[in-house]
């Protein structure tokens, strides 16, 4: 079977092709890519993975990397009209031949009054009106986005949020996200299916103990002001409507909205296996923190 996985360079992307490649036997991998270069560098190691170029803003060059290709995965850019990219990528799949489509969403699709849960409600309705059997596997926040406090973790011993340090929430990370995209690209089964996929929950208190384990001294959570955590993604380099977005995902943790806690996990469905806890998670990286 030859599968595809379009969007191949993102941190989604490169473990959904390592999930595949590691497969016995593994699948034929197609690697669509922006630069067919990165992705070679990417995955030089994985004999059953090519790499060709493909983008979902060059829909006929996206159309020619997919003839021959019976599933593909659809990435999501990380862009403001990402919407309209996984949609013109599927219409592309749909042209090509392809016969199934798994397309990565968001826990939060369909929260109207969330910039993300919009923008991937469209994204799906867009999908589904092409008439292909598609599975979706929406995700809540990256757990790998902790990575992302190593820097005051070392200089300040101390992480920074805007949202309560004792409520529970729950993300996923992104290994764990290749996995699952690989059950559903290569199981029989996941057509027409939605599936959302969680780490079991933990509190940012829970986060900074197991930063302060992995770090080998004593890690705190400090909540920050919403407006402060804003600036501070702008400064990283965020757009602001993501900025904004990422702090309507905080205010639904704040407020205990079931979207990022109950039990509707779909992981262990998918795969068969418990998804990543945190301090496992943070276990595996202890030298990120060091
Ligand atoms: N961070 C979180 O907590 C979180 C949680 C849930 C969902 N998400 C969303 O899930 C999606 C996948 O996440 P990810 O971490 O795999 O994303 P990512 O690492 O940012 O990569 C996404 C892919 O999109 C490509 N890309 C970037 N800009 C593009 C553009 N203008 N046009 C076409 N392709 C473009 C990248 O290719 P190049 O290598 O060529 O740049 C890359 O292959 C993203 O939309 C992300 O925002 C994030």
């Amino acid at each position: 079977m030859s599968i595809a996985v379009v969007g191949c360079t993102g941190s989604t992307g490169v473990a959904t092709v390592k999930a595949l490649a590691a497969l016995s036997p593994a699948p034929e991998i197609v690697a669509v890519a922006r630069s067919a270069a990165k992705a070679t560098e990417l995955f030089s190691d994985l004999p059953s993975v090519t790499c060709v170029e493909g983008a979902a803003t060059d829909p006929r060059g996206l159309r020619k990397a997919l003839t021959g290709v019976e599933v593909a995965f659809l990435n999501a850019p990380p862009t403001e009209d990402r919407a309209e990219l996984i949609i013109a990528s599927a219409a592309a799949a749909k042209a090509a031949g392809v016969q199934r489509l798994v397309v990565l969403s968001v826990a939060t699709c369909g929260y109207v009054r969330t910039c993300f849960g919009k923008q991937f409600l469209k994204a799906e309705a867009g999908v589904t009106s092409l008439g292909l059997p598609v599975t979706y596997v929406r995700c809540p926040l990256f757990l790998d986005n902790i990575l992302g406090q190593a820097g005051t973790v070392q200089s300040d011993g101390a992480m920074y949020g805007p949202t309560k340090p004792d409520v529970p929430w729950r993300g996923v990370s992104t290994d764990d996200v290749g996995k699952a995209v690989a059950a559903a690209l290569t199981g029989a089964g996941h057509e027409g299916k939605t599936y959302k996929i969680m780490s079991p929950p933990a509190t940012w208190m829970d986060i900074a103990a197991a930063v302060s384990d992995a770090a080998g001294k004593e890690v705190k959570y400090v909540q920050v002001p919403y407006d402060a955590a804003t600036e501070a993604m702008i400064g990283m380099g965020f757009p602001s409507w993501q900025a904004d977005g990422v702090n309507e995902l905080n205010h639904l943790i704040d407020s205990g909205d079931p979207v990022f806690g109950g039990d509707d996990d779909d992981f262990a469905t998918l795969t068969g296996s418990s998804a990543t806890s945190v301090a496992d998670f943070v276990k595996a990286h202890a030298g990120v923190f060091a």
